[in-house]
This record gives structure tokens, sequence and C-alpha cells, in this order.
């Protein structure tokens, strides 16, 4: 196991009618002007959005508030709430959303302590030193944004999606209630659990060696997933079910079960272009990518991929043919998505077999490579991308 440091600052308040809590956490944190930023419309539609000015109007703070928030978050947006916030001498700033909210609403905590393009943070041209701390009240589990350290921005100049990550736009707080993702349509359900599963997947396959500890945490979080998710898509209302995945989507990515190991995510980065060609959902764009470098990789460490076999998918070991019981398991994860309900071909998001040069050089390889467990560089991605198209 590698050596490690692992800061976690964000207070979860979990449960049952805790978003009426905003307004005394908001004072509590230190916030006397307070931003609100919201999606499509969601939260006005369920209410969600009136319980939480009621809160801070309870707790006599101020506020303004910014919605419009699109999945897959672009930059016009942030520039929008940055100059808002600006006018409005804001010190404070509340998502109430899921991680499309929660990720524009970082990109504006940054800028507003920025002089520059809050663009720099995201093209690696500047490293953030400080935000304004922002909260969330979570209404998808799927991102993590809740937790993490990341935020992903779309510039529309372009199309490129793309990430910064720095501890410094860790949320002060999170309030998180399973009960708010009842309004959830079953699609977004189900793309948000393959997102949960993925974040686990870019920990789980690595090089570093004597990481049992968080391996175990990462295959008893995927037993839980295959158990809870079905729960949920019968029964909407099943609140414990809703719960567990909640809390499953927060430890997926607050990186608790990263520590100590060499990450991947070049998954991450080539499914980034599909969402910003296509417009996919993130977590469904995943579902596409994953079986697909699962395949690719494979024979890098075929016991890894026996071991998920065996100790998640429940697959027989064949020690004879190793490579055999790694792609029953791989099967049985196409098998398990594809009953939840969500694409795993290229063809089933409107993927053509014509733009892999386009969604290769889009990537963000500046003649280096993706990942670390395989090297991902432009030939192994235009590969990769054309094996999602493999029956
Ligand atoms: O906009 P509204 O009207 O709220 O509708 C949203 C949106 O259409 C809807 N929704 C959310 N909660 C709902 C609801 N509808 C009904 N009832 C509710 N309770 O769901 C749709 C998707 O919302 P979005 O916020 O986009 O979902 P998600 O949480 O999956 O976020 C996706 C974004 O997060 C980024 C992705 O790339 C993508 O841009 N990621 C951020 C990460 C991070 N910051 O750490 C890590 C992830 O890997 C990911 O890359
Ligand atoms: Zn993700």
């Amino acid at each position: 196991m590698d050596n490690f440091q692992f800061f976690s600052p964000t207070r979860f308040i979990f449960g049952k009618d805790t978003e009426n809590q905003a307004g005394t956490l908001c004072k509590e944190f230190g916030a006397s002007k307070v931003f609100i930023h919201f999606g499509g419309g969601s939260v006005v539609r369920s209410g969600l959005l009136d319980r939480v000015k009621k809160s801070l109007s309870e707790a006599e703070l101020d506020f303004v508030q910014l919605g419009g928030v699109k999945p897959n978050p672009e930059d016009t947006l942030v520039y929008e709430g940055i100059k808002l916030c600006k006018q409005e001498n804001i010190d404070f700033i509340l998502a109430v959303g899921g991680g499309s909210v929660i990720d524009s609403a970082k990109a504006i905590g940054m800028g507003l302590c920025y002089d520059g393009d809050f663009w720099d943070f995201y093209s690696g041209a500047a490293v953030p030193e400080k935000t304004i701390p922002v909260a969330t009240v979570l209404t998808i589990s799927a991102a993590g944004s809740e937790g993490s350290e990341s935020s992903v921005i779309t510039k529309t100049d372009g199309m490129y999606k793309r990430g910064c990550s720095n501890d410094v736009i860790r949320p002060v707080f999170s309030i998180l209630n399973p009960a708010l993702t009842q309004t959830l349509p079953v699609y977004q359900t189900a793309a948000g659990a393959a997102d949960i599963m993925a974040h686990i997947f870019e920990r789980y396959f690595t090089n570093t060696k004597n990481v049992e500890t968080t391996d175990r945490l990462c295959e008893g979080l995927l037993l839980s997933m295959l158990r809870e998710l079905p729960k949920v898509l019968e029964d909407p209302d099943d609140y414990d079910a809703r719960a567990n995945i909640m809390w499953a989507g927060t430890v997926a990515h607050n990186n608790i079960i990263g520590v100590g190991r060499k990450q991947d995510w070049s998954s991450h980065d080539l499914e980034h272009e599909l969402s910003a060609l296509y417009g996919v959902t993130h977590g469904a764009g995943l579902a596409v990518v994953f079986p697909a470098w699962m395949k690719y990789t494979m024979n890098h460490d075929v016991m890894r991929f026996a071991q998920l076999a065996v100790r998640v998918f429940g697959c027989e070991m064949d020690f004879f043919h190793p490579e055999r019981t790694a792609r029953k398991g791989i099967a049985r994860l196409e098998q398990f998505w594809r009953a939840c309900g969500l694409p795993i071909r290229m063809e089933e998001i409107g993927g053509k077999k014509d733009d892999i040069p386009y969604l290769v050089g889009h990537l963000e390889l500046n003649g280096g490579t993706l990942g670390s467990f395989v090297p991902i560089g432009e030939a192994e991605a235009a590969e990769i991308y054309g094996m999602m198209f493999e029956k």
C-alpha cells in the first residue's frame, strides 16, 4: 500500500427531513447572504426549493437564487453566477440538486476568489487556492460531488468537458435525505447507480499491490449496489434501499476507498467525450465505456478481474482458465446494467463509428496517456471506442 493523506472535512447530515436544517447549518458555517443554485426545475416541482428557502428565512438569512444548471453543466451559467454573486455580495453558496448543480456551484465558488477566468482551473492553467464556502442539499445519488474534491464543467466553445480536483472545493456540509431521490425517473436512478459503481471500478483496477482493506471496501460497496438497486427499481418508494444507495454514492467518491493505491480514471475521461458529444447522461455513458475498457485491459491483470468476478459477481473460479472467469464477471456486469435499463453499447446512445477520430481528438492527451492501470494513448482509445460497438 502507498503512503497517503486522507482529508474529508465535509459534515454529512443524513436522513429524513434534514433539508429543514439548511438555514441553521448555513448560519453555523458563517453565512450571511446565501446564493442558492439549482437545476432545470425538479426542485421547484417537488417543493424542495421552497422548503430550503423557508429554512433560510427562519434562520434570518438573506438569499438570492439562480436556477437553470443543465446536466453536464456549462461554463456560461458559471460566468453568470459569478457576476450575480459579486453584485449581491454573496458569502456562501448552497447547491440544491445533483452533481451538475454542485459542480457549477463549486466553479462559481472558486471563480469568486480569483481575478482571472475560472476556466483556468479546468484547463490546468491555474490551481485553486480558495473558494467561498459551498454546501449542498443532494437530490440524486450519483456523482458523489457532495463529498468530493472535484468539479466537472463543459466549455461551450468547443464542447470541452474538463475536471478540476482540489481539496479546497470539498463542500463544508452536505444534507443527504434519501427521500428526496424518490422523484427521480427510473433511468436517472439507474444511471446514477452506474456512476457510483464506476467510481468504485476506477479505484479497484490498480497496479498497487497489497491493498486488501480497500479492495474489500470496494467489493462490499459493489455488493450492496447489486442488492439495493433492483429493490429501488422495483419499488421507487423503498426508503431504506435509497438510503443505502445514497451513502454508497458518497463513500464511493469521497476517496476513503481509494487511498493508498494508484487509481485509473481513463474510463471517466473516455466517457466525458460521450457526454459532451451526444449529451448522454454521465452514468449511462459509463455503462457503455466500462465493459469495453474491461475487455481491453483484462489481460493486463487477469487475476484482479477474476477476483472481482468471484467475490462480487458470484462466478466460480476456473483455476485452469482464469480469463474465462474474468470474462464471465464482465458479462454479469453487462447483464446487470442491461436489466436495470441502461445502455451498454454505443448504438444505444446514438454513437457512430465515424465519430471515433473526433472523440479521440478531443481527449485531453497532450501527447501523453490516460489512466494508470493500462496507459491509454490515442491508438488504444480508438480501439476501446471501437469495442463499444461490438455485440
Ligand atoms: O435539473 P433538474 O431539473 O434538477 O433535473 C435533474 C437532471 O435532469 C434530475 N434530477 C436530479 N435530482 C432529481 C432529478 N429529477 C427528479 N427528482 C430528483 N430528485 O436528474 C438529472 C441529472 O442531474 P445531474 O445533476 O446532472 O446528475 P448527476 O448527479 O449524475 O451529475 C452528473 C454530472 O456530475 C459530473 C458528471 O460528469 C456530470 O456532469 N461528475 C462529477 C463528479 C464530481 N464532481 O466529483 C464526479 C463524477 O464522476 C462526474 O464526472
Ligand atoms: Zn462519475
